[in-house]
């Protein structure tokens, strides 16, 4: 696993200004953390293309195998970059600059000795989320763990910041029908996945950096 003290080297400190560098000016941003091995990501590129779509996954190989897809497409509004996305967002995301924020099919990590250093999607990681989306912003999580589901919008529908969740299929947005890998496998496998989006408010300020 890729710490996050790599992004304090002197390569991470030149992913970060890239981060820096796409998050200048006004396009619309959709962020996804863990893209594995990027179908989603490059699938959303191709459906939106007027959207800067970043994907940030600690693994390196799949960031090196994934920046190939998207060179080899030719898609010139996806990048991907290697890190901690806990880190990376709380650092090099100016507040409500995300559009879109993505967590598809995260890792469980079902003991709890894991949990508080692994899971990605906790209360501490909406914290950051609620700031860096913009009023209006969504953010997007589906998985195929249930108790992950439950535990999660347990603790979104206790956050001030975001509404109640909503139905992801009916939204209209791009994303609708583009899938991970992980989701191809379990409707191949016949396991049952769910999503929920939830909309970033307006009414509650973001806190400055
Ligand atoms: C189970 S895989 C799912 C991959 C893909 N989203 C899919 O649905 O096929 C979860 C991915 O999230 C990445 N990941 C987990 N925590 C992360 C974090 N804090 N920052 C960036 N990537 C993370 C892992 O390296 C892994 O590739």
């Amino acid at each position: 696993m890729g710490g996050s003290d790599d992004l304090f080297s002197e390569r991470g400190r030149s992913r970060r200004e890239r981060l820096r560098e796409l998050l200048r000016g006004d396009r619309p941003v959709g962020l996804e953390i863990g893209f594995g091995h990027g179908h989603f990501l490059v699938g959303l590129a191709e459906a939106a293309p007027a959207l800067t779509v970043v994907g940030v996954e600690y693994q390196g190989t799949w960031v090196a195998r994934v920046a190939k897809r998207i060179a080899q497409r030719g898609l010139d509004n996806a990048y991907v970059l290697k890190g901690d996305a806990r880190v990376l967002l709380t650092l090099d995301v100016p507040p409500a600059r995300l559009d879109h924020v993505f967590i598809l099919f995260p890792d469980p990590w079902w003991k709890a000795r894991h949990h508080r250093r692994r899971r990605m999607f906790t209360p501490e990681l909406l914290d950051v989320l609620a700031r860096a989306l913009r009023p209006g912003g969504t953010l997007l999580l589906r998985t195929d763990v249930p108790a992950y589901l439950a535990s999660s919008s347990r603790f979104v529908a206790a956050h001030p910041a975001f509404d109640s969740a909503e139905s992801a299929d009916d939204s209209g947005e791009p994303w609708v029908g583009v899938t991970t890998r992980r989701e191809k496998k379990c409707a191949n496998e016949g396991v049952p996945t769910d999503q929920r989006l939830w909309r970033r408010r307006a009414s509650i300020e973001v806190s400055p950096t």
